[in-house]
């Protein structure tokens, strides 16, 4: 029985997969900072600030999946937070990791999240495949220091993988639970120019692409993970409020006032590019849900 090790298991990625990979059979650890009740898991408990870790939590562990991390689109991004988004990613691989090192029957696979960030803020005609280099913003930033601290695994002899999921949409939280509540009173609209793209992925192929990162071992390093579908912030505010029902006529809401709420957090919803999916397409996965109108009419009950 495949035995797997989950961080940040509790939030909207991880306990989708848990529930999944319960379901076929796998054996599901959860690393946490707090001890919760979930059937058919052990919980273990790590604190990041004091450096520890249960090291029960790595017991016969075949797979690591580092899904942690302070929100990013939580709190605004002030120099503490900032810090405390980069730290809760990267210092919590890197106590894995010397945990890890001191094993003698180590794990094989390390799979991480990344995020589409990893591109920059930029709204442009280019579409982004995995070889382009990361961006110097804030974000970018993040992610190369992230997917860095999840390479290192391989001096270990772990067959690493790096996903830069893009905008996860579950009908359970994340993002489109926000777009919804507006839409759902006849008040939806788009953000900025509307013209951004907007990289989104259906939670369910989330999922099936980490469970083909654990089981193909042909793969390694970084993918995209975003739905091959091509929707900017107009088209994807129209065809919810089309799926939901509703009546769409409001103009979208200035950048100004969004940079003024957000500050420079604001980049995150005013900016977009199309991202390819090819590389994970070429590896073999086909996607449940490639169209936007199926994946919100499948999660919009
Ligand atoms: N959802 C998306 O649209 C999306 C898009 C791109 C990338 N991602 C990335 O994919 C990963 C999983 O996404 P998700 O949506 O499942 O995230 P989520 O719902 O925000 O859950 C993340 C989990 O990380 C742990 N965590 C939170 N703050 C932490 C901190 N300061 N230090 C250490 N651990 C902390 C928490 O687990 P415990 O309370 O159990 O410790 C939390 O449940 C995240 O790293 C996220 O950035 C997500």
């Amino acid at each position: 029985m495949t035995k797997v090790l989950i961080t940040g298991a509790s939030g909207l990625i991880g306990s989708g997969l848990s529930k999944k990979l319960i379901a076929i059979n796998f054996q599901v650890n959860h690393l946490s900072r707090s001890k919760k009740n979930i059937p058919n898991v052990s919980t273990f408990i790590w604190d990041l600030n004091k450096k520890e870790i249960d090291a029960n939590s790595l017991k016969n562990v075949d797979v690591i999946i580092h899904l942690a991390g302070a929100g990013i689109a939580e709190k605004r991004w002030t120099d503490q937070r900032k810090k405390e988004i980069i730290d809760s990613r990267v210092e919590s691989a890197n106590l894995l990791y010397n945990e890890i090192s001191k094993l003698d029957s180590k794990p094989k696979v390390f799979i991480s999240a990344s995020a589409i960030g990893y591109y920059g803020a930029v709204t442009s005609d280019k579409t982004f495949v995995e070889s382009d280099p990361h961006a110097n913003d804030f974000q970018g930033t993040v992610c190369k220091l992230w997917e860095e601290s999840s390479k290192q695994f391989e001096n270990l002899g772990l067959r690493t993988v790096q996903l830069r999921f893009g905008v996860v949409l579950s009908e359970k939280g994340g993002a489109l639970e926000k777009m919804m509540l507006p839409t759902k009173f006849g008040i939806g609209s788009a953000l900025g120019s509307g013209k951004q793209i907007i990289p989104w992925i259906h939670i369910d192929d989330v999922i099936n692409i980490i469970l083909e990162s654990i089981k193909d071992e042909n793969m390694s390093g970084t993918y995209n993970v975003v739905a091959p579908s091509k929707n900017n912030y107009n088209e994807f505010t129209k065809t919810l409020a089309k799926v939901m029902n509703k009546p769409f006529f409001m103009p979208n809401v200035p950048a100004f006032v969004l940079k003024l709420a957000l500050g420079e957090m604001s980049e995150i919803v005013l900016e977009g590019s199309h991202i390819s999916s090819e590389k994970i397409i070429q590896s073999g996965y086909e996607f449940k849900y490639p169209d936007l109108t199926k994946a919100f009419e499948n999660l919009i009950k």
